[in-house]
Formats: C-alpha cells, sequence, structure tokens
C-alpha cells in the first residue's frame, strides 16, 4: 500500500485494529480466509485445548479423518482426498497429479484465472509460473473452448478453472460455460479439475453442487482450515489411487505439515460449528443484497462504476455492466486505487483490487456502514469519475 503501508496489530470478530491503534471493519476477511471470523471462540478453544497435546505427529490421526470426511460429505465428487498447506499447493499438486494420470502435458486455463502465487498468468509472467504448458481461453467464451478442445484434445491433460473468476475480478461464470466444461473434458479425456479454494464459501457443497457439475479433480482451501494454514485437493478414487503407496508405480505426495492437526482441529470445528449451511447462506443472501444495494447506488449517481459477485463475494469494476470475462479498461487500477483509500480513511478494509469477502461476523450494521461510505465516495469524486465516464465513453466510440 504505497505511500503509507498500514501494519495491523490485532483483529477481533469483525474488526481489525492497525499498529496506531485505527479500527477498520474487515469487509476483506484475510482474503476470504475468515470466513468464521477473526479469532472465533470456539476455534480457540478447541486449539488451546489441543495444544497440550502436540502440534504434529508425523503420522496419520483422527483429525484428518474428521475432517476429510466432512468434505467428502459436502463435496460428493470428492471420493478420496489429501491435505496439504495452502490453495496454491492443492493446484500444484492436482496439475502434477493431472500430468502423470494422463500421461498428457497441456494445460487449459483462463484468461484472468488464479491458482495460486505461482500459477497466475494474469499476476506474473512466465518467468513466475510454474512449468506446465498452458494455452488460456477467454472467460464463458464456449466457443473458444471448443476449438482449443477440437485442435488439441488428445494433448490436453486438464482444463482448470473457478467457477466463479475469484481474482480475476469475481465474474460469475454462465451456466453454459461450465456444463461445456464438463462435456469437452469428458469428450477428451482431459481432467476437469474445479478450483473451489475460494467458492467452497458460496455454497454448503461449493459452487460444482450449485451448477450441477461433477469435476474430475477438486482444489480447496482458505476457509476450510478455521484461519490456519491448509489446501486440500482430491477427486476420482482412480486417480488418487496414484499415491497408493502399496502400489507399484505409486506416486509420493510429501510433506512435513500436510496434516497438521491445528489446522485439522480448526477445520473440522469451523465447518461443524460454525460454517454450517444455514450460516453460509445467510453470509451468501448479505452480500448478495449488498451488491444489489451498491449498484443501485451507481446506477443512481450515474457513476461508471459496478459490482460483481455472488454471494459473499464482491467486486469492484469499472464499467456500467458486469463484466463477463477478464478484461479490464484503462484506468481500472488508479480507479480502485482512490476507491481503496476512501474507504480505509472512513473505516472500511477491503482487498486493494476492490474485492469484499464477508464473514459470519459481519453485520448488516457493517454492510449499511459501508454502503452510505460508498455513496460518499460518488458524490465526492463526482468530478473525477465524470472524466473517466467520458474516457469510456471515448474508448467505445472509438473502438
Ligand atoms: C481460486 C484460488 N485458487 C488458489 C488460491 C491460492 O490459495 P493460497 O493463497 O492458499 O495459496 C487462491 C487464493 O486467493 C484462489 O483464490
Amino acid at each position: 500500500m504505497s505511500p503509507y503501508p498500514i501494519t495491523i496489530d490485532h483483529a477481533e470478530g469483525a474488526m481489525l485494529v492497525d499498529l496506531d491503534g485505527n479500527r477498520y471493519v474487515d469487509l476483506g476477511n484475510d482474503y476470504a480466509v475468515a470466513m468464521s471470523g477473526h479469532s472465533n471462540a470456539v476455534i480457540a478453544d478447541a486449539i488451546k485445548a489441543q495444544f497440550d497435546h502436540g502440534l504434529g505427529f508425523g503420522g496419520r490421526s483422527k483429525h484428518e479423518t474428521r475432517l476429510a470426511e466432512i468434505l467428502q460429505a459436502r463435496f460428493p465428487s470428492v471420493e478420496r482426498l489429501r491435505f496439504c498447506n495452502s490453495g496454491t499447493e492443492a493446484n500444484l499438486y492436482a496439475f502434477l497429479l493431472a500430468r502423470a494420470a494422463t500421461n498428457r502435458s497441456l494445460f487449459v486455463m483462463i484468461d484472468g484465472g488464479y491458482h495460486g502465487g505461482a500459477l497466475s498468468k494474469a499476476m506474473s509472467d512466465d518467468r513466475f509460473f510454474a512449468p506446465f504448458d498452458v494455452i488460456t481461453v477467454p472467460y464463458n467464451d464456449v466457443a473458444a473452448l471448443e476449438a482449443v478442445f477440437e485442435k488439441h484434445g488428445p494433448q490436453i491433460a486438464c482444463f482448470a478453472m473457478e467457477l466463479m473468476l475469484n481474482s480475476g475480478g469475481c465474474i460469475v461464470c454462465d451456466e453454459g460455460f461450465a456444463q461445456a466444461a464438463q462435456r469437452l473434458c469428458a469428450k477428451h479425456e482431459s481432467i476437469l479439475l474445479v478450483d473451489e479454494v475460494m467458492t467452497s464459501r458460496l455454497h454448503v457443497g461449493g459452487l460444482q453442487a450449485h451448477y450441477g457439475i461433477k469435476p474430475d479433480l477438486t482444489t480447496l482451501g482458505k476457509m476450510i482450515g478455521g484461519g490456519f494454514t491448509i489446501g486440500a485437493f482430491g477427486g476420482r478414487a482412480d486417480l488418487m489411487r496414484l499415491f497408493d503407496q502399496t502400489q507399484q508405480g505409486a506416486i509420493a505426495h510429501n510433506g512435513s505439515f500436510n496434516n497438521n492437526v491445528m489446522s485439522m482441529i480448526a477445520g473440522y470445528v469451523a465447518l461443524t460449528q460454525i460454517l454450517t449451511a444455514e450460516r453460509i447462506d445467510t453470509a451468501n443472501a448479505l452480500g448478495d443484497g449488498l451488491r444489489k444495494q451498491l449498484n443501485a447506488l451507481c446506477a443512481k449517481h450515474k457513476a461508471p462504476l459496478v459490482w460483481s459477485g455472488q454471494g459473499s463475494v464482491l467486486a469492484l469494476h469499472l464499467g456500467t455492466t458486469e463484466p463477463k470475462r477478464f478484461n479490464p479498461p484503462p484506468l481500472s487500477a488508479e480507479i480502485r486505487a482512490l476507491f481503496h483509500a476512501h474507504m480505509l480513511d472512513q473505516g472500511f478494509w477491503i482487498a486493494g483490487r476492490g474485492m469484499l469477502a464477508l464473514s459470519v461476523e459481519t453485520q448488516r450494521a457493517h454492510i449499511d456502514g459501508f454502503a452510505d461510505c460508498v455513496e460518499r465516495f460518488l458524490v465526492e469524486q463526482s468530478e473525477v469519475l465524470g472524466l473517466v465516464s467520458e474516457a469510456l465513453a471515448a474508448k467505445e466510440v472509438a473502438a
């Protein structure tokens, strides 16, 4: 955060407090990790109780089995799963598994898709992208996806997608695109990998349940660890069997912290006692309402701004219609930075890219306060926004 990075001192419930004692309503929630809120008392008690009984055993424990069972019940496509330490790791392992299982090496991803720090074409160039051969397609473009499969089908190990583009701007997936992904992967015997690291919070069974599709592999992370570091990947039993060490030619998936007890316990407590289907629905309804409220305000003030997303996750865009694919117009970064600074100044913490992720601690009063603050931004910055509208209109005319 240039030029004055803010240093957080501590967090409590729905609030963050910085070193200078400024308090912020936290609507970023640790990039969607903290869906249970900060330091939830039920999770804290379970962690404190375990502390006297060991943090990691270097062996199996009942804690991982319990968490795995909950996840399998929520995600029936996940017949077997393995734990790791982050969403990035989960996706790296899933990519490697897809390559090993299919004996193919080509990956298809989405423009603006994000599968972790080393698996994002939008955020870094090839020097910092894990060494996989990748073709990207625009989101929600069935014809482009069909064309790629038509041309490269027999080489495609895996199509990796999010059922809502998350870091790419909370862009909602068309039903037809999700169905096409399933159909094309089945036809060409490629693996459909659905990254639910973020979207597991949008429906109790993730967005795969919402869209009624059955991926071959699923990756999970963020909220499933109750705030502790975690990742998980899993899916078809025949694919996951490649890790079965009793079989010849098995693959080893090693990692000192893969089943660390704190993450397993925090995740289990979070999913069984806090992030129940009912509370997930409530957070999503709150987010859907907020998105509508904010879009109504943008329309009322004729601002060139629009909010996209689904349920408890939403993001700000330049423009007047919700984007269907990742293609940020010029000035997006500048307007988001201005918006972000305004929100911090008024005591609301959001992700710098204009993303919000609500938690079960988020109350109506928080989001009403945020909406008021957005309206003040629209009024105070009306001149700037008017110039941006003109620039966007000129660009459209030129196009
Ligand atoms: C869809 C998606 N996949 C993967 C990741 C990476 O997860 P982690 O930050 O735990 O490595 C993220 C993180 O934002 C994500 O949104």
